[in-house]
């Protein structure tokens, strides 16, 4: 492990949260920094191409061979690192090709990426939303998929009652602690067209409620939770909101103050105490 630069900030720690900025391709096959089965669970979106701005050098523009290439590498480390019951939700949108504007869904491709490497899919969870962009030559795109992958069907965490919502009925006689939220979830974009407007510098920042959903559902308080393209680091906040450790991994360094400002390290009065680090692992 090549660990040219580590900054450490100690607080009495109850959790522990690790930013390592790097290419995923680097990071994950070291198996020193990230053991075999020391992970629980990850929930990730990668870049999908789209020429979307990340800052810095990134390059967001590839042919789905390529794409495949780094599934492959993350899907095969993932089965390295997550333990025996441990889960993989894998964010990915439908994508017009570039030149044709084809749509291509990428979430089958990931499917069968991720089957190659022994996942099961246990879910394929509609990500419904309002106020994109509307479409003149085709139906105006409102959904993205979360593939949710097990590595064994027999042995996985589900914490339904976690997670259960309200009833869609006003029936009193209904009794008891909410139903199951099904596999169609709607959750409002953060960069909405129209609203929700905020200061996270980041073109696509993951809606904070849909990750908590996530986590509560498939963690347990104190498993640790990475994610390997971590941007603005969304699911390190929830992570420690809800008492979980987290790993993230972000290639643009640029992001590092934004991740550190939103897990808030400092303020142990919040979201309680932990240490958070970072490790450059760009050299
Ligand atoms: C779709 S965004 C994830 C945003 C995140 N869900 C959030 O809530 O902010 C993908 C991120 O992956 C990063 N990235 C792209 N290629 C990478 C690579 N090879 N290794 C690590 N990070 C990478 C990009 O810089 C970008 O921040």
């Amino acid at each position: 492990m090549t660990l040219q630069e580590t900054v450490k900030t100690e607080y009495s720690v109850s959790t522990t949260h690790k930013l390592i900025i790097g290419d995923v391709r680097r990071v994950l096959n070291d198996s020193d920094l990230i053991p075999n089965q020391s992970v629980d669970l990850i929930i990730t979106s990668p870049p999908y191409g789209l020429g979307k701005n990340y800052g810095g050098k990134i390059k967001d523009k590839f042919e789905i061979d390529e794409w495949l290439i780094l599934m492959d590498i993350v899907a095969s480390q993932a089965r390295r690192i997550l333990t025996s019951n441990g889960s993989f939700f894998l964010n990915v949108s439908p994508i017009p090709e570039r030149k044709t504007k084809e749509i291509i869904p990428l979430d089958s491709y990931a499917y069968f990426k991720f089957k190659e490497h022994g996942f099961y899919l246990r879910n394929k969870i509609i990500w419904h939303f309002h106020n994109m962009q509307n479409c003149m030559k085709r139906l105006s795109g409102r959904w993205e998929a979360i593939l949710w992958f097990v590595k064994d069907i027999n042995n996985y965490i589900f914490n339904l009652d976690a997670i259960r919502v309200p009833y869609l009925t006003n029936d009193k006689r209904i009794k008891g602690v909410g139903c199951n939220p099904t596999d169609v979830w709607y959750f409002d974009r953060v960069n909405n067209m129209t609203k929700n407007k905020h200061n996270i510098n980041h073109p696509c920042v993951f809606p904070e409620g849909m990750i908590e959903r996530i986590v509560k559902m498939s963690s347990n308080p104190g498993d640790t939770i990475l994610d390997p393209f971590v941007g603005s680091g969304t699911t390190m906040r929830v992570a420690k909101i809800l008492g979980r450790n987290s790993i993230g991994i972000e290639i643009n360094p640029k992001y590092a103050t934004l991740v550190s400002k939103r897990i808030e390290p400092e303020n142990p009065t919040i979201f309680g105490r932990c240490h958070f680090e970072i490790i450059n692992y760009t050299k």
